[in-house]
């Protein structure tokens, strides 16, 4: 029996597309930060004498398309370590799945370091890094601590993620307003795939061969004032061709909206916080330490915003010890 522990991470530079989908290798890389409010946690036991893989979320037996997902994980990795022992996958999140904060994320990198070494691999940073994309893209960038790039490359090994930055380097802060906990319609799998008939898909790649170096240097720089307008301008391009695919994909709920008029209202006012979006409704405000407690004030009086979860940046998908 292996329990490990994974971080959810926002993307600032984010994943929207991949040129080979059936192995999540992406279009372009990323970057981000691992959240320390968001984890998931998960233990895996292979047993000789069960005849089927069994998944429990959150204290709820799970079938249909998320335990076929995470058979298909525990096949590739049985398959890597001669294995061929069933198992009971128990795991839990310290958020609201499906609403914008990345649950696929710290789920598969979770999934990944433990049933990993419960399968008896012995795997590094980068190859559990690249075996969690083959669950979930962003989970790639959840094994990893602190702040981190994912590289795109034209090979399953050869597109990991890796920490650009330690937890501790920058007292950045993702406040994510909670405005829906509704589970969302189109899953960021079928997002990806209906991004790149985008007429803007193109234009987006070209951008970020300066935007990424841009926002890799803002981070290393702590350099708030380029990383905030770059954070904002991506996150809307991200929407602009989830909103012209084939199919478009409208993630945006009405205070969705409602908040990104609130930032920029804050914004005029002297407040220095920014948003950036994930494929859901729920808008993450990112500002440094010395803002939180205005963003969370700002927040407090606002009736469309459910709940917040505060995170500070956040180390590396660990197994937990007994
Ligand atoms: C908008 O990693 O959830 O959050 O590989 O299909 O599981 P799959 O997609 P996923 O996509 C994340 C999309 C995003 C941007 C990002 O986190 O980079």
């Amino acid at each position: 029996m292996t329990t490990a522990v994974a971080h959810a991470n926002i993307a600032f530079i984010k994943y929207w597309g991949n040129l080979v989908g059936a192995l999540r290798l992406p279009y372009n890389s990323s970057l981000s930060m691992n959240l320390s409010a968001a984890t998931t946690t998960t233990t895996v036991k292979f047993l000789r004498d069960i005849p089927a893989d069994c998944l429990v979320i959150d204290g709820a037996e799970r079938s249909g398309p998320a335990l076929d997902r995470v058979v298909s994980h525990l096949d590739l990795i049985r398959q890597r370590a001669g294995l061929t022992e069933r198992a009971v996958v128990e795991s839990a999140n310290s958020f609201p799945m499906g609403t914008g904060i990345a649950s696929s994320a710290s789920a598969f990198a979770a999934l990944t370091v433990a049933a990993a070494a419960a399968a008896g691999l012995e795997l590094g940073e980068r190859a559990l890094s690249a075996l969690a994309r083959r669950g979930s893209g962003s989970a790639a960038r959840s094994i990893p601590g602190g702040f981190v790039e994912w590289h795109a490359a034209p090979t399953d090994e050869g597109s990991y993620a890796e920490s650009i930055a330690a937890a501790d380097h920058w007292d950045l802060r993702d406040i994510v307003a909670v405005v829906s906990r509704a589970h969302k319609a189109t899953g960021s799998t079928d997002g990806h795939a209906a991004a790149v008939a985008s007429p803007f898909f193109a234009a987006r790649m070209t951008a970020l061969q300066t935007e990424l170096p841009r926002v890799r240097q803002a981070l290393l720089d702590r350099d708030m004032a380029t990383l905030g307008p770059a954070i904002e301008a991506e996150a809307l391009a991200l929407h602009a061709i989830a909103m012209t695919g084939r199919p478009p994909v409208l993630y945006w709920a009405p205070e969705t909206i409602g908040l990104l008029h609130q930032v920029h209202a804050w914004r005029a006012d002297g407040l220095a916080v920014w948003f950036t979006l994930d494929a859901g409704p729920n808008v993450h405000l990112i500002c440094e330490g010395g803002a939180a407690a205005d963003v969370e004030a700002a927040l407090a009086p606002l009736d469309c915003v459910e709940s917040i979860l505060h995170n500070r940046p956040a180390g590396p998908a660990s197994l937990v010890r007994d």
